[in-house]
C-alpha cells in the first residue's frame, strides 16, 4: 500500500513522454514574511462585540424569506450562526480533501507533470497554508460553541458538505485510466474560484471581527495560491493527450458548480430545525436561490477561471465549450471584467 501511494501520479504515465509547456514566476518567496501561519495570530472568538450577524445575510438568502424572517431576529441570527459554522466545516474538508493531497503530490514531484524545481518547493509551502487554514477554521467552531453555547446542529449522520458527494459524482464519469487528473482539476478549479465570502466577509462590518479577521488571513493566502493553480494549469493542458482534454474538459463547469452552488441539503436540515415542514422547506430554497440567479452568481465567480481554460485552449473542444454553453458560464460580460479586475480573493 505504501510502495503504491508512493508511486501513484496524479496524471499517470511517464513524464518525459508528455509535452512541456508553461512558465512559473513564484509568488512564495517572501512566504516567511507573509503566509498567516507564519505572520498573523491564533484568532479568539471572544464574544461577538460589536457584530450583530454571524454571516452576512445576502450571501444565505433563505433567512430573508418572509416564511424565515417573520420567526423573529434570534430565529434567523441562529441560522446566520450554523450558516457560518458550515462554512468553517467546508474550509476543513476542502483543504483536507480536495487541495492538501494535490499540493502534497505535486511537491513530492508526483504529480505526472514536467514542473519547475521551484513550483516543487511552493507546493510544500501550500500544504502548511492548507493545513493552517484547516486548523484555523475547526478551531474557530470550537471557539464559538463554546462562547455562544449554540453547538452546530444537524451533522448526526450527515454526508458532509455537498461538494464531496458532487465531485464524486463527477469522478464516477471519468475513465479508470484518467482517475487522478479529475483531483488535480478539482484543485486548479477550487484555488481559482473567487467566492462571495472570501471576498465580502472581511470588508462586512456588521460581523464580529475576529471573524472577519480570519476569513481575511485565509483570503490573504488565497492569492498567491490562485497564481500558482493558474500555473499548474498552464502545464497540465498541453501535457495532456486530445483524448484526455475531450474526457475532462466536459467536468469543469460540474466542478464550478460543485464548490459554488448553495449546500440546498445543509439548508434544508437548518430550516427542518427551526420548525419549517417539508413542503414549506422547499419553498424556501426554490425561492430564496431562484436557479436563474444562482447561474448567474456562479458565473461571475467563475468568470476568470473560465478565461484561463479559454487561455489554454480548453474551450477549443466542442463538448468542452457546450458543457461550458450550457453551464452559462461563456457568453457573459461581467462587470469584473469590464472593470478590469484583478483577483485578490478565491474560494480556500
Ligand atoms: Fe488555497
Ligand atoms: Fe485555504
Amino acid at each position: 500500500m505504501y510502495l503504491r501511494a508512493f508511486k501513484e501520479q496524479l496524471v499517470a504515465g511517464p513524464v518525459g513522454a508528455r509535452p512541456r509547456a508553461g512558465e512559473y514566476t513564484s509568488r512564495f518567496e517572501r512566504w516567511d514574511a507573509l503566509a498567516s501561519v507564519r505572520r498573523r495570530p491564533r484568532r479568539e472568538f471572544e464574544g461577538e462585540g460589536t457584530g450583530s450577524l454571524f454571516f452576512p445575510p445576502e450571501l444565505y438568502p433563505v433567512v430573508k424569506h418572509p416564511m424565515v424572517a417573520s420567526r423573529g431576529e434570534a430565529v434567523v441570527r441562529g441560522l446566520l450562526l450554523q450558516r457560518l459554522y458550515d462554512y468553517l466545516d467546508f474550509t476543513t474538508e476542502l483543504e483536507n480533501l480536495a487541495v492538501i493531497p494535490v499540493a502534497t503530490k505535486i511537491s513530492r514531484g508526483r504529480s505526472g507533470l514536467g514542473l519547475p524545481e521551484h513550483m516543487r518547493a511552493d507546493a510544500h509551502k501550500i500544504v502548511t497554508d492548507e493545513a493552517w487554514h484547516a486548523q484555523f477554521s475547526d478551531d474557530f467552531v470550537r471557539q464559538i460553541t463554546s462562547s455562544t453555547g449554540c453547538p452546530r446542529l444537524g451533522v448526526e449522520g450527515s454526508e458532509g458538505p455537498s461538494f464531496v458527494t458532487r465531485l464524486d459524482e463527477l469522478r464516477e464519469r471519468l475513465p479508470h485510466a484518467l482517475r487522478g487528473v479529475e483531483a488535480l482539476l478539482f484543485a486548479i478549479v477550487s484555488e481559482t474560484l473567487i467566492s462571495g465570502i472570501l471576498s465580502d466577509i472581511p470588508r462586512d462590518d456588521r460581523l464580529p471581527s475576529p471573524v472577519r479577521e480570519l476569513v481575511r488571513d485565509h483570503a490573504e493566502d488565497e492569492g498567491r495560491h490562485h497564481v500558482y493553480f493558474r500555473s499548474v494549469l498552464r502545464y497540465l493542458w498541453p501535457a495532456l493527450t486530445p483524448s484526455e482534454r475531450r474526457a475532462v474538459g466536459p467536468l469543469v463547469p460540474g466542478a464550478i458548480h460543485a464548490f459554488l452552488e448553495p449546500d440546498y441539503g445543509r439548508a434544508a436540515s437548518h430550516l427542518a430545525g427551526i420548525g419549517l415542514k417539508r413542503e414549506e422547506i422547499d419553498q424556501v430554497i426554490s425561492e430564496s436561490w431562484p436557479a436563474h440567479e444562482v447561474r448567474r452568481d456562479i458565473s461571475g465567480a467563475a468568470s476568470q477561471l473560465t478565461r484561463y481554460f479559454a487561455e489554454v485552449g480548453a474551450l477549443d473542444d466542442v463538448r468542452t465549450l457546450s458543457s461550458f454553453e450550457e453551464a452559462g458560464l461563456v457568453g457573459i460580460v461581467h462587470e469584473s471584467e469590464k472593470a478590469g479586475y484583478v483577483p485578490r480573493e478565491v474560494t480556500a
